[in-house]
This record gives C-alpha cells, sequence and structure tokens, in this order.
C-alpha cells in the first residue's frame, strides 16, 4: 500500500519525507487556502520535496477550463497528478488530459457508479472519501469494497486512493481490502507508528539495562 500525505503544509511534508515513507501527497483547494501561499510556488517546493504523485486541484468547473487549469499545473512538474472533480465535466477533461499523458486523480468520489465512471475515463487514480461518509452515517469503508470487487472484476488500472481518512484504523480496514493508497493527514500518519506497549516497554529495557550498566 502506498503512503500519501493529504496536506499542503510544507513541513509536514518534509517530516514524513524523512521517514522515508512518503509515496505521495494530495492536496485541495481548502488545504492550499490554509497555507496562504502563491499555489505554483507552493506546489513547486513540495515536487521539490516528495518525487512521487502531487495531486493540484483545478477550480475551473467546466471541461474547457480544467483541461487549460490542468495542462498548466502539468508543467509545473513531472509529478504533478491533475486532480478533476467526478462531475459530468471534470470526466470529459479526465479522458482528454489522459489521453494526452498526463495523471489525473477524480476526487469527490462517494459511490460505486461513480467509480466506475472513472475507471472508464482512464482515471490514473479514484478518490473516494469515506470520513465524509461515515460523518452521514453511511459505511464509507463499503465503497472501498465495492470499488475493489469492480476494478478487479474488469482489472481497470485506476488505482483506488482512499481519501478522507480520520484515524489509523481507517488504513488498517483500507489495507485489508487492497486498497492501493492511504491519503491521510500528518497526525494519523503519525498515530499509525506509535504504540503505548512500545514506549513502555522500550522504558523498561533501558531502564534495566542502565541498571546493570549504569550510563
Ligand atoms: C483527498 O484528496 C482530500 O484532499 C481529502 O482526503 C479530504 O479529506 P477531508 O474529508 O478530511 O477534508
Amino acid at each position: 500500500m502506498k503512503f500519501f500525505l493529504d496536506t499542503a503544509s510544507i513541513s509536514e511534508i518534509r517530516e514524513a519525507a524523512a521517514l522515508g515513507l512518503l509515496d505521495g501527497v494530495t492536496t485541495n483547494p481548502s488545504l492550499v487556502a490554509k497555507e496562504k501561499k502563491d499555489f505554483r510556488k507552493l506546489l513547486v517546493e513540495i515536487c521539490e520535496v516528495c518525487d512521487g504523485p502531487v495531486s493540484a486541484e483545478v477550480v475551473e468547473t467546466t471541461c474547457d477550463g480544467m483541461v487549460r487549469e490542468g495542462r498548466e499545473l502539468a508543467k509545473i512538474a513531472e509529478n504533478i497528478t491533475v486532480k478533476v472533480p467526478l462531475i459530468k465535466e471534470g470526466i470529459k477533461a479526465c479522458k482528454i488530459l489522459r489521453a494526452e499523458g498526463t495523471k489525473v486523480n477524480v476526487t469527490l468520489c462517494f459511490s460505486p457508479n461513480q467509480a466506475l465512471i472513472a475507471a472508464k475515463a482512464g482515471a490514473t487514480f479514484i478518490s473516494p472519501f469515506i470520513g465524509r461518509l461515515d460523518d452521514i452515517s453511511t459505511d464509507g469503508m463499503q465503497l472501498i469494497r465495492d470499488i475493489r470487487t469492480i476494478y478487479d472484476n474488469y482489472n481497470f488500472p485506476t488505482e483506488i486512493l482512499v481519501a478522507s481518512i480520520r484515524h489509523p484504523l481507517h488504513v488498517v480496514e483500507a489495507a485489508k481490502i487492497g486498497a492501493d493508497v492511504a491519503t491521510m493527514p500528518f497526525k494519523v500518519f503519525d498515530q499509525m507508528l506509535a504504540h503505548p506497549l512500545t514506549d513502555s516497554g522500550l522504558k523498561k529495557f533501558l531502564d534495566d539495562w542502565k541498571a546493570q550498566h549504569g550510563k
């Protein structure tokens, strides 16, 4: 499973990259707005730290607008993946950008049919938002199971990029289903590694060692 960081914060991206576990980054207009930086410059900076796919989302809503914007974004760095919303115009834009060789992440997916359509349009990644489904009392993880089954039935190469992850168990469940990518906030990345028994176990080992050998 690939680990992507769902952030536009360069310090968080640097910290995850330093661990050697960062496979990519996803951003969205809300995450970018929080950084209060020029979008282009921010993307250049992110792509300097992360050489895996970096999703940059369009804000146009027509096919022509998205294609125009997507082409500009794709010029920023080789690893830019253009992110388009799962609406009719986005699907049309996805087909065009894919035909030009640009990687496309189709975002805001909330149903298996939407995921099927994105795969047929040649999406590189599909982003189902599981946390937002959980928020409205709908099982987000069931969507991942459904998409996995559908994509496997037809050998679609589109990668399932599990998005809107809220806690480490989301990652565990997505990995058990065989999702290709988990994109997560930095906090979840950190939480995945931590375990109180690891901390207390290490403390005991070191205390016992010191008691025998001194400092
Ligand atoms: C994914 O690409 C999105 O940026 C993100 O996962 C949305 O997460 P949220 O529902 O926590 O905003």
